[in-house]
């Protein structure tokens, strides 16, 4: 399957606004790619756009709003002149839950944004990929959405939606030459995990992380999976029989 490059169209990243969707739209635009840059904020948007002159398209959004979804991707392109071959579905949110505190109505608002909004974003891209035969998708999972973990339980439950998705579209994608890869970072050090006040285990620069995935995508990789000193006893741990997947997780995490 060949992955695109610069050449063959544009590249998009959702969440360009801060954190990880930021830097990859940077270091994207450094590999050579014109960048649509997406998300709410227009402001930050703008300011990253100011600092890439001629490089990146400032296409402001909200995930949530499927017709405004489809009707940026229409105009990045349209304006462009290029069809999007990389998409970088990496807009998200988090906000800690657990059994005492667990609220309907922030269940839904990350359900919306993680979730349906990537749902949004894939409708936006996928069919002309499929029609094209070619082109590469990115969903930002996390290693959150391995196993359910403490204090995540909606964002573990819509991370772990994002890796089923993932893998479920991946025989469908592979048919059409079309590259996917499900993206699952560990702690990276951004906006989102600013406010946590637990310690977080081989917390990551965010440069560091965009590289990562860089990489994991130049190279066709479908799990990206980082850091390692994390993304491994996660993936051990998920698939120790359930008492001991309980004892050992509560352990090491009784802060
Ligand atoms: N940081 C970590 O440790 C970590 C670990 C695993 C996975 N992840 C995942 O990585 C992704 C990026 O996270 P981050 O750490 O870089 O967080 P961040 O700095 O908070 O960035 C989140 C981005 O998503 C955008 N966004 C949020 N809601 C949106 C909406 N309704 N419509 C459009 N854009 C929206 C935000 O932009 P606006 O507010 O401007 O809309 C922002 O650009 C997320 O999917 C997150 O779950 C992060």
């Amino acid at each position: 399957m060949k992955i695109p490059t610069p050449a063959d169209g544009i590249a998009w990243v959702t969440g360009a606004s801060s954190g990880i969707g930021r830097e990859l739209a940077v270091q994207l635009a450094k590999e050579g790619w014109i960048v649509a840059v997406s998300a709410r904020l227009v402001a930050d948007l703008q300011s990253l756009s100011d600092g890439h002159p001629g490089q990146m398209i400032v296409a402001p959004l909200d995930v949530t709003d499927q017709t405004g979804v489809m009707a940026a991707v229409q105009k990045i392109e349209a304006e462009s002149g290029r069809a999007i071959v990389r998409a970088v579905l990496n807009a998200g949110t988090y906000i800690r839950d657990t059994a005492p505190d667990f609220d309907v109505a922030t269940f839904k608002m990350q359900v919306d944004v993680n979730l349906l909004g990537t749902a949004n974003c894939l409708a936006a891209v996928m069919p002309a990929m499929l029609a094209a035969r070619r082109g590469q998708i990115a969903i930002v999972s996390s290693l959150a959405g391995l196993a359910g973990l403490p204090g995540a339980v909606t964002y573990s439950t819509t991370k772990a939606g994002l890796l089923a998705m993932a893998q479920s579209l991946k025989f469908d994608l592979d048919r059409a030459n079309v590259a996917l890869s499900v993206i699952l970072p560990g702690f990276v050090k951004t906006p989102l995990t600013e406010k946590n006040k637990f310690p977080m285990p081989f917390l990551m620069a965010v440069a560091d992380a965009a590289k990562a995935i860089l990489e994991g995508l130049d190279n066709g990789r479908f799990l990206i999976a980082f850091p390692g000193g994390l993304a491994w006893p996660l993936r051990f741990l998920r698939i120790l029989p359930a008492p001991l997947y309980f004892a050992l997780v509560a352990r090491s995490t009784k802060w």
